[in-house]
């Protein structure tokens, strides 16, 4: 006798494959099979890993109370050492206890919002979002509710259009700066308008800052609970090595809270994953109490290729992509070029056109889609100067055809 129920429960089949990590295995699966697909759909910085911090890893790896279980909230030192950092970088003053080591941001993601999260709670999203938000939101029971900035504010959002989305379900404004995946980076001014009004309606504040140290020109990084002190108490700050540290396989991030909410998640990461992998966990200490030397150079070369890309993608007729301040994404607009035909083909959507341009020129890029606007793609300029070049020629190739 068969009962019928769905096999995949609801709540996990609602879940949507991450569109970016999708994108980059189509490429890397092309590449294998012998076709010279350039991609632009990686999130993560092209360079190795700096080797003091591989070496810290190597020594840690012969230490024996790394092979052991250690707390599940994170090495001690790598606590205190996060604590230390924090303070150096972004002025934040907060204590080692306050401090959850995380298997990569993402996890630090999910439990800010598993953590804080009632069935039918709302979080305001500024949209285009990194893809990830959306779907721990829901996971959580917690209602997103996108706030859409577009290329006109340089994908900003005002105070004016988060107050037409507040209702008396909002809990949580989610804040990201620099941004994945518009490189969007808000001023000191614009941080303190936006915290100030979430302070005043009693809103909490999940702020990712993992892109802090990748702002260009005269951009600056700003810590909304620095700016905004009163909001200490009901913030949430996600944070990790991946990106500073050319690190994104070693795993490891943290939020920073308030007590009750540090204890909330690590109570939850216990049973889900317990500790960070110790060697992952020893290179990231010596990466957080070294120097910034490594992600400088990276910077130099990231500014370099930034205004390569926005140049060339901006001399593509129907093409309008903003100037990006931080992090390593362009996000531009291709709204004008839909529905025109380009090879036989007439593509409606950013998403067919994404499948018309790695058909066609061979380059993998992100449609706007996998991050709440249509009519957009998300360019990773962390890819070599020759490759970005050949590939954005490309596709300026393919697309001067629309007609
Ligand atoms: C905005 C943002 N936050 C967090 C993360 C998580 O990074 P990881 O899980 O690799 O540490 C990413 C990665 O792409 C990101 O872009």
């Amino acid at each position: 006798m068969s009962i019928d129920r769905p096999r995949i429960s609801k709540r996990i089949a609602a879940i949507s494959e991450s569109a970016t990590l999708a994108v980059d295995a189509k490429a890397k699966a092309l590449k294998a099979a012998g076709r010279p697909v350039i991609g632009f759909g990686a999130g993560e910085p092209d360079f190795p890993t700096p080797g003091y911090i591989v070496e810290a890893a190597v020594a840690a790896c012969s230490v024996p109370r790394f092979h052991k279980y250690t707390p599940a909230g994170g090495l001690p030192e790598l606590r205190a050492a996060i604590a230390e950092k924090t303070e150096r970088d972004s002025g934040y003053k907060v204590e080692a206890s306050q401090v959850l080591v995380t298997n990569g941001g993402k996890q630090a993601v999910y439990e800010a919002f598993a953590a804080l999260l009632d069935p039918g709670d709302e979080v305001l999203v500024p949209t285009p979002y990194w893809t990830t938000y959306p779907e721990s939101i829901k996971l959580a029971g917690g209602v997103p509710v996108d706030v859409v900035a577009d290329e006109t504010t340089g994908y900003k959002v005002s105070v004016d259009q988060l107050e037409a989305a507040r209702t008396d379900r909002t809990k949580v404004l989610l804040f990201v700066s620099p941004s994945n995946p518009t490189g969007a980076v808000y001023s000191r001014a614009e941080i303190e308008a936006i915290g100030r009004w979430a302070d005043e309606h009693g809103l909490w504040v999940v702020t990712d800052e993992i892109y802090e140290h990748l702002v260009y020109g005269d951009a600056e990084f700003h810590s909304m609970p620095v700016v905004v002190p009163e909001l200490a108490d009901r913030t949430v700050v996600l944070n990790g090595v991946a990106k500073t540290y050319a690190m994104t396989g070693w795993r490891v991030g943290w939020l920073i809270g308030p007590a009750d909410v540090v204890k909330a998640a690590a109570n939850l990461q216990s049973h889900a994953t317990s500790n960070v992998a110790n060697v992952s966990q020893a290179a990231a200490i010596a990466a957080v109490t070294g120097d910034l030397s490594a992600v400088a150079e990276m910077r130099t070369s990231f500014d370099r290729r930034r205004r390569t890309i926005v140049r060339m993608l901006n001399e593509i007729p129907g093409v309008v992509c903003p100037e990006p301040e931080g992090a390593f994404y362009a996000y531009p607009s291709v709204k004008e070029l839909l529905g025109k035909e380009i090879r036989g083909k007439r593509p409606e959507t950013s998403v067919e056109l994404a499948a018309l341009i790695l058909e066609e020129a061979e380059v993998a890029l992100v449609p706007g889609e996998a991050f709440g606007t249509p009519g957009y793609f998300r360019l990773s300029y962390a890819l070599g100067d020759d490759d970005l070049v050949e590939g954005v020629s490309r596709v300026a190739k393919l697309l001067s055809e629309a007609g």
